[in-house]
């Protein structure tokens, strides 16, 4: 794992014209010099004065220098005192920096005392301790806790806290912090206190405190082992109906880490609390985890059915991060990928196990598609495991959460899930406590299983997509099917060359009624891939690989269950990949197979209007979306996957420069095109999948919701009245979010005259459901047409807006640069000045939220010369800004670079 990053280079390129900034390179760790060995800290919670007292016991590691200064971490704190053993120190003993504090000459062992001021009212970052609808609450991840109190914030100092809160006890009943209560009483003057210790060492990282008058839900989950472990959630008043489902994916995901991996929760309590105003989806705090409202609240009403499915997946995933990320944390923030592509890979299999392997597959590989190949590909390219980073918080990316995961995914293929869980025994075993490496993580599953992955490793420090290109030759006289493959990546900023990375490529052939042969690759020849079971190890630049014993008319199925995150080359006739279409026994393979006549028909379309042409339509569609509509085997939800039609994000992705306008036509005449060949075919379908009557929420009554919005989906397009009709009947008769809000959808996305009466009655309906009016604001955000930008203007003054809420950022902002490229993209650049309009209005707010949008503009290179300069401009007007946030300065810059 080497690394070849110079940092002189990366430094020069990287300075900011206004503001030093400064650069973090994972080759720069150095372990702290001292032991944390006990944290005490006090809280005396005021909004704009809260008191934290902290007391440290320290130890200098008896390898280090004793001229060492103590450096702590700190930011935004009033320093009202310090003092080492009890003894105050002067101005001469300790030094205030930019950001922390140094102690000097700091004794071998001692204890230090700090007491600092800060004012959670005014905090609208939503990092340190802050206000949620007038409960307090923490987020420490990434470096979070340096706003609470002078400490060595960093995720390789582990200690174990006594927590002390102090509030009024009428407004804040309810005082928790990490681990078990263990002792609570009355105070003067109406105050009450109580004190929270946690037993298990930990990062600064991991702390939460939560202060107010909630509704609590409880329960509690026996162990395998017989330990009674109460469950508790803590929500908004009046919530507590919609918490069931959160309480049951909890307990489901207990279970489930039992039994998959053999672990066990290891505390008496597990707590959540739920706060609307919150960064990102959930925070994995030890035994008291915080998450955002919408992962927790679900209930008919006003959840869909994807959204319950992600309640599901969160709780899980903050659930297993209990040993996979706190049990076992990070030694440094480069190796965030150690704990959350591996967590990310445990909530997937979690959620496929308790939904459908095949579904889920295809949704995960959406998101890599649209959204990682895109990270990838763009100025904000980065390994897995980063090698420097302006701004820990744009490092919470999808390359780090979900190629990450694919990478664990990978080892599973590879060693088998009998192996990889073995490789996991190895790593809790050798590192449960400790503060540990991807290259840790990477020994163990080497040494579950006597495995050299010394060329896998590279998919930990090579940014960018490899790219495999493969063709095939059939040998008629000795029955044989040679392919030859090649794998490449492109250049990614500071790496220009890259090493052949080892990408298992899942295989199968299909003879020609549909079914899988036996495969019987040849012996190994000088350049032949090694091939286990179905699958083949590229290793090399280039390599080839023979199956004997073929017929002739077979057809061959690459890259099944997306065994690699790598974009596939393979020349497939139309002809092949309708019939994978109809036949592939690999559930990805086959929509995948869908998803690439799709994409040929409309790059087809494109290259028509580029030269001017009448639209003609390719009528091979037809007949393989008709046969895939009557096929009655197979599963609603998968249907449903497979009739729709990529997104933009995901072709965008698969050209190296796009005609935006000419892209989205063409998508739109395949839909339209399509609903007109097949109305009555979609009309039936709709019908018979569309069910009024009681709710069900089984996995069949989802997977028909699914199917029936589908079709109607189509149908929409014809802009009939007796279509409008269907769909407002939809929306009146509803007795379930996931119906309501698709036919709102299609309805305000729509040419219905009445479209905004539509939409302003549903909002009046839901004005007090926050989740829902959220949804409604995505809806108005996502409209195509072109008056959706006036509209959205208006919104941000309307009641339902607050810019200093992600959720509602996210919905209005968020879903109309990610999610409406037609007016996103407009012409006029007004969408682009929206935009950056925003990010200006944000970045002193919250930063890490307008940085996130910052990144709409990533892609800006793939774009017409007209729409470059639009976009271009808006990037350096931000970059103009007086003290922008460094969270947004590193996306802005590196887009420019
Ligand atoms: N560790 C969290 C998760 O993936 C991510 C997270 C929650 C986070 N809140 C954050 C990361 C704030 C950075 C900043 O489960
Ligand atoms: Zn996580």
């Amino acid at each position: 794992m080497s690394d070849s990053s110079s940092h002189q280079d990366s430094a020069s390129q990287e300075q900011a014209p206004q503001q030093e900034v400064q650069i973090h390179y994972r080759s720069d760790y150095r372990p702290y010099p001292y032991d944390i060995e006990r944290v005490h800290l006090a809280f005396d919670l005021a909004p704009n004065a809260t008191v934290v007292d902290t007391t440290l016991t320290i130890q200098r590691k008896t390898d280090a220098d004793d001229e060492e200064p103590l450096r702590l971490d700190g930011v935004d704190l009033e320093l009202m005192s310090i003092a080492i053993d009890g003894r105050v120190l002067d101005e001469s003993e300790y030094r205030l920096i930019e950001d922390g504090l140094e102690v000097l000459n700091p004794p071998q062992s001692f204890e230090l005392s700090t007491k600092v001021k800060i004012s959670p009212d005014t905090n609208t970052s939503l990092e340190g301790l802050y206000l949620s609808s007038g409960k307090y609450c923490t987020q420490c991840e990434a470096e979070g806790f340096r706003k609470i109190t002078f400490y060595p914030d960093r995720p390789d100092v582990m200690s174990t806290f006594t927590v002390r809160i102090e509030a009024d006890a009428k407004e804040f009943p309810h005082l928790l912090s990490n681990g078990n209560r263990i002792e609570h009483g009355d105070l003067e003057g109406g105050k009450h206190f109580a004190v929270w210790e946690d037993p298990f060492k930990k990062p600064s990282y991991l702390f939460a405190l939560c202060a107010g008058d909630y509704d609590l839900l409880t329960s509690s989950f026996s162990t395998m082992t017989g330990r009674e472990v109460r469950l508790e959630i803590y929500v908004d008043k009046g919530k507590l109906d919609q918490c069931h489902h959160a309480m049951e994916s909890l307990k489901k995901a207990m279970k489930w880490d039992e039994e998959v991996f053999g672990l066990e929760y290891d505390l008496d309590i597990y707590m959540i609390v739920a706060v609307g105003d919150f960064n990102m989806g959930a925070m994995e705090n030890k035994g008291l985890n915080i998450f955002n409202t919408k992962y927790v609240l679900a209930s008919q009403d006003t959840a869909t059915d994807t959204d319950f499915i992600d309640v599901e997946a969160v709780i899980g995933h903050e659930y297993f991060h209990n040993w996979t990320g706190n049990r076992v944390t990070c030694r440094d923030w480069f190796q965030l990928s150690l704990k959350e592509g591996l967590t990310v890979f445990r909530d997937q299999e979690f959620t496929a196990d308790q939904t459908d392997h095949g579904v889920k597959r295809i949704e995960d590989v959406k998101v890599i598609r649209s959204h990682q190949f895109a990270e990838d590909a763009g100025p904000m390219a980065h390994p897995i495991r980063p090698d420097s980073y302006i701004e820990m918080n744009n490092f919470y990316t999808v390359t780090v959460y979900n190629k990450g995961a694919e990478i664990i995914r990978m080892y599973q293929t590879l060693l088998g899930r009998d192996g990889f869980k073995r490789g996991l025994d190895v790593y809790f075993e050798r590192h449960d406590g400790e503060a540990v490496t991807c290259e840790d993580f990477v020994r163990a599953m080497e040494d579950g299983n006597s495995y050299d992955l010394k060329q896998f490793r590279r998919w930990y420090s090579q940014a960018g997509t490899p790219e495999v290109e493969i063709k095939s030759q059939y040998d008629g006289d000795k029955r044989q099917i040679t392919f030859t493959m090649k794998q490449s990546c492109p250049p990614t900023p500071g790496q220009e060359d890259k090493a052949p990375f080892h990408i298992p490529i899942k295989i199968g052939l299909l003879d020609d009624l549909g079914n899988d042969i036996t495969l019987k690759p040849l012996a190994l020849g000088e350049t032949d891939a090694r091939v286990e079971g179905d699958i083949v190890h590229l290793t090399q630049a280039e390599q080839s690989v023979t199956f004997d014993d073929v017929p002739e008319t077979i057809t061959p199925s690459i890259l099944r269950e997306f065994s690699a995150p790598v974009k596939l080359k393979y020349d497939y006739s139309l002809k092949e990949l309708i019939f994978l279409f109809a036949h592939d026994s690999d559930a990805f393979n086959r929509w995948q197979a869908g998803q690439e006549l799709f994409s040929r028909i409309i790059f087809g379309l494109c290259a028509q209007l580029e030269a001017g042409e009448a639209l003609v339509f390719d009528e091979s569609l037809v007949n393989a979306t008709k046969n895939l509509l009557d096929d009655n085997e197979l599963d609603g939800q998968f249907k449903s996957l497979a009739l729709t039609i990529p997104g933009v994000s995901t072709l965008i992705e698969q050209v190296s420069s796009i005609n935006i306008d000419h892209l989205i036509e063409a998508r739109n005449f395949v839909k339209r095109q399509l609903a007109e060949a097949l109305e009555l075919d979609l009309l039936l379908h709709y019908q018979t999948n569309h069910h009024v009557g009681d709710f069900e929420q089984d996995k069949e009554s989802v997977a028909k919701r699914a199917l029936a919005g589908t079709c109607l989906s189509y149908l929409m397009t014809l802009e009939k009245e007796d279509v409008y009709q269907l769909a407002l009947k939809q929306l009146d008769n509803a007795n379930n979010m996931t119906d309501a809000s698709t036919a709102l959808q299609l309805i305000v996305h729509s040419h219905y005259d009445d479209k905004l009466k539509v939409a302003e009655e549903f909002y009046q309906k839901w004005q007090n459901e926050e989740l829902v009016v959220n949804k409604w604001l995505a809806i108005m955000a996502t409209d195509p047409s072109d008056e959706t930008i006036d509209r959205i203007e208006s919104l941000l003054d309307h009641p339902s807006f607050e810019l200093k809420n992600p959720n509602k950022v996210r919905s209005l902002i968020g879903a109309f640069t990610g999610a409406n490229p037609a007016q996103f993209h407009r012409g006029d650049g007004r969408g682009y000045r929206y935009l950056a309009r925003q990010i200006k209005a944000l970045y002193a707010v919250n930063p890490q939220v307008s940085a996130l949008l910052t990144g709409a503009f990533n892609r800006w290179r793939k774009f017409d010369s007209a729409r470059q300069v639009l976009m271009r401009e808006q990037l350096e007007d931000i970059l103009k800004m007086p003290e922008l946030s460094k969270d947004v300065y590193e996306i802005a810059s590196k887009a420019l670079k």
